[in-house]
């Protein structure tokens, strides 16, 4: 825990700030005050780099180390809040009814902005930093990570690397985990829709029943895991919707399936695309009917690069000692959108703990102020470890 206390004022400051914004959140792509809150803090640092409405509501502040030429690395936070009523009963509840901080994005903005009141001053290291204050995580494609990226920030900004973070429930307060490699899951969801020929359910040799070759299809996805994926790689086929007749009486033309995929790398999304569309067809032609198939691609895998994870931990390590980083922190199959800035750069995402609280997205969840400690220190350490002027980068 060496030096961690120097970091306590911040603390304190921050939990105001971090309380503020859980009091007021804001959507994704309309995170308007957010980003007005966000920008007016780092001008009041000192900081004179900063553009907003980037994606639309997001905002990057640039800080120029004193200890000379260096590379730039990207630090960042997402801000926006979700469709939720809030029942934490806290005094600093949302105070926008069906929108809450459900998944402690109002925690992340309020470190990112502890870390660069730091850095604005301190300014011990060299290159620069690039505080990345981004909207729209919690969305369907295209999110605000994207869309960042395909507005250039990592050229503009002349970005190398880029590290993420996100608060952990169960993990306890002042520990971190983080993994090499593949550490949060992809997500893809997938339609197909069974054309066959309909009729009076009476009498079905006059038709091609949709629903009976929909069920074996769907049977069918289920052994794509079973049968045709390594065990020791991570794939899930869910069929979630299903479409058929709406009388009891009727064999329709036809049935619409549709599910999700999610992976532990690439390659297993191409695999799946191609094993699901091979797989429903087969089955399909069997019965003498067709298929129509679309393969959606939303966010990809987050994936850690080994020298980026190794900065990472080392920074966790300095900050909370080596028995408080779980560096083999178990891969996650939720998705998050943050993978769409580790595609354009090396990089690595680490979980912060929250401790014993509700789960992310339940009504109940409440970022732990405590945890700004640590979230600020480690944007720190970070720094100091990728850009200081005593060691080489990596
Ligand atoms: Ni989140």
């Amino acid at each position: 825990m060496r030096g961690i206390e120097i970091f306590s004022e911040l603390q304190r400051e921050a939990t105001v700030w971090r309380r503020y914004l859980h009091e007021n959140p804001e959507l994704h792509f309309q995170e308007y005050n957010t980003a007005r809150f966000v920008a007016e803090k780092l001008a009041s640092f000192g900081i004179n780099h900063i553009e907003t409405g980037i994606a639309g509501t997001g905002v990057i502040a640039l800080i120029q180390g004193e200890g000379g030429d260096g590379p730039t690395i990207g630090l960042r936070a997402d801000m926006d809040a979700l469709p939720i009523a809030e029942t934490s009963n806290k005094p600093w509840a949302s105070k926008n009814s069906g929108i809450m901080h459900a998944c402690g994005h109002d925690g992340h903005t309020a470190m990112l902005l502890g870390a660069a009141k730091h850095l604005a001053k301190s300014r011990n290291f060299k290159g620069s930093v690039a505080l990345i204050f981004q909207p729209a995580e919690e969305t369907e494609f295209p999110t605000g990570a994207f869309k960042m990226v395909q507005e250039g920030i990592m050229d503009r900004f002349g970005i190398s690397q880029v590290f993420g973070m996100h608060i952990s429930p169960g993990i306890d307060v002042g520990k971190f985990g983080t993994r090499h490699g593949s550490i949060m899951g992809s997500q893809d969801d997938f339609d197909i829709i069974v054309k066959g020929r309909g009729g009076h359910a009476a009498d079905p040799s006059q038709t091609t029943d949709p629903v009976v070759i929909a069920a074996q299809i769907i049977m069918g996805l289920q052994t794509l895991i079973s049968r045709k994926t390594d065990p020791l790689e991570s794939l899930v086929i869910s069929v979630t919707k299903l479409s058929a007749a709406q009388a009891y009486n009727v064999i329709p033309d036809q049935v619409e399936i549709g599910g999700t995929v999610r992976t532990s790398a690439s390659s297993l999304r191409d695999f799946a695309e191609h094993e699901i569309l091979a797989s429903a067809q087969a089955i399909a032609r069997g019965f003498g009917a067709e298929i129509e198939f679309k393969y959606l691609r939303s966010v990809p895998a987050t994936f850690n690069s080994t020298e980026e994870t190794d900065l990472a931990i080392q920074a966790a390590r300095k900050l909370v000692g080596a028995a408080s980083v779980d560096e083999k922190v178990k891969f996650c199959m939720g998705a998050e959108d943050f993978a769409y800035m580790l595609e354009a750069r090396p990089g690595a995402y680490i979980f912060l703990g929250n401790g014993p609280t509700p789960a992310c997205h339940n009504p109940a969840f409440d970022f732990d102020d405590e945890a700004l400690l640590y979230g600020i220190g480690y944007w720190v350490r970070l720094v100091e470890t990728a850009l200081g002027s005593e060691t080489n980068n990596g």
